[in-house]
């Protein structure tokens, strides 16, 4: 008896301890993806470039999901796990669209200028699409014109 109850007790330790494992495992695989995500994304927006260059416009939505997406996430309402990323759904801040531009170039903390290597154009569009999606009503466009006095 108090040998079963000590199979018991090391069975429920172990699948404890992979609760735990996996816990862990899950929040590296988590980091691991955020960091391939930020060592992708100049091929990934390059890729997002050329596509854009073939529509003969720059497209907004493409560029957000290429390279805004992973990290803060197809829906625009970011991420908790291995770091914070902002929900740019329903975001007061981007009631500024200058403000936005400004990340965008400019980065900020965690995030870095992604736009940086798009062109005026590309980085204004990609705003107004995020400031006019999820649930964003700021329909005062910002211009390529914004973009540059920014860089
Ligand atoms: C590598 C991950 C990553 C990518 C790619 C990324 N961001 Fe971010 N973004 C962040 C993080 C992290 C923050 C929060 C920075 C902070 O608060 O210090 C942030 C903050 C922001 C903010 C400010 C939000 C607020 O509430 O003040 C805006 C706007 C923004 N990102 C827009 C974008 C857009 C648009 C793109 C694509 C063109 C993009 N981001 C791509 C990680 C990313």
């Amino acid at each position: 008896m108090k040998h079963g109850s000590m199979v018991l007790g090391t069975a429920a330790a172990l699948a404890l301890g992979g609760m735990a494992v996996s816990a862990v495992a899950q929040t590296a695989a988590d980091a691991a993806g955020r960091a391939k995500a930020v060592a992708d994304f100049p091929g990934d927006a390059d890729g997002a470039f050329q596509s854009a260059a073939r529509f003969g416009e720059p497209d907004g939505e493409k560029m957000y999901r290429r390279v805004c997406a992973g990290c803060h996430m197809p829906d625009g309402k970011g991420a908790q796990g291995a770091g914070h990323y902002p929900a740019l759904a329903r975001n007061q801040n981007i009631a500024s669209g200058d403000y936005a531009v400004y990340v965008v170039v400019k980065g900020m903390h965690g995030m870095p200028g992604v736009g940086r290597m798009m062109n005026d154009e590309q980085v204004a569009s990609v705003v107004n699409y995020v400031r006019t999606s999820f649930g964003n009503k700021y329909r005062d466009k910002v211009t390529a014109k914004q973009v540059s006095a920014v860089r």
